[in-house]
């Protein structure tokens, strides 16, 4: 039986390595993040060594190589956020969920995303979880953020 990244990659049947990029998005897209497997996959049908893959993947900080978190926290890197401090509140939610911004909780509780503008300036910082908006995150609510989600699940 044929995977998602099969199909994929079929119809990229005629691509070359300049599509590694689009190959891997629309992999993420389905998958939800990129598997050792379906690297390996990519790497044999575009001949490019799976090393060299993830070094491609790393340097591009929308790849992911973990499943998602049961709750997804996308935090906003455009230039209003980050006038308003976003790189502050992308620090301390690493540290407060002792991850990285691509990588998941050893609970599968929590991911971590950087993204690029998702329009809504005007609430800047904002920081979305699962879809959900949270706007003008200060360090102190992001606390009380991170908590309730917690909470939900005790
Ligand atoms: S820059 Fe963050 S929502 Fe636009």
């Amino acid at each position: 039986m044929k995977n998602g990244v099969t199909e994929i990659l079929e119809l990229h049947s005629n691509s070359g390595r300049d599509s590694l990029i689009p190959i891997l998005q629309k992999i993420q897209d389905h998958e939800g993040f990129l598997s050792e497997s379906s690297v390996i996959e990519v790497g044999k049908k575009l001949d490019i060594p799976a090393s060299k893959i993830y070094g491609v993947a790393t340097f591009y900080n929308q790849f992911r190589f973990e499943p998602k978190g049961k709750y997804h926290v996308q935090v906003c890197r455009g230039t209003a956020c980050h006038v308003l401090g976003s790189a502050t509140v992308l620090e301390k939610i690493e540290k407060t969920l002792k991850v990285k911004a691509g990588q998941t909780t050893r609970d599968a509780m929590f991911s971590i995303e950087v993204v690029a503008c998702i329009g809504a300036c005007g609430l800047a910082p904002v920081i979305a979880v699962n879809g959900e908006f949270h706007a003008k995150v200060t360090e102190d609510s992001l606390g009380e953020i991170i908590e309730n989600y917690r909470t939900k699940e005790a």
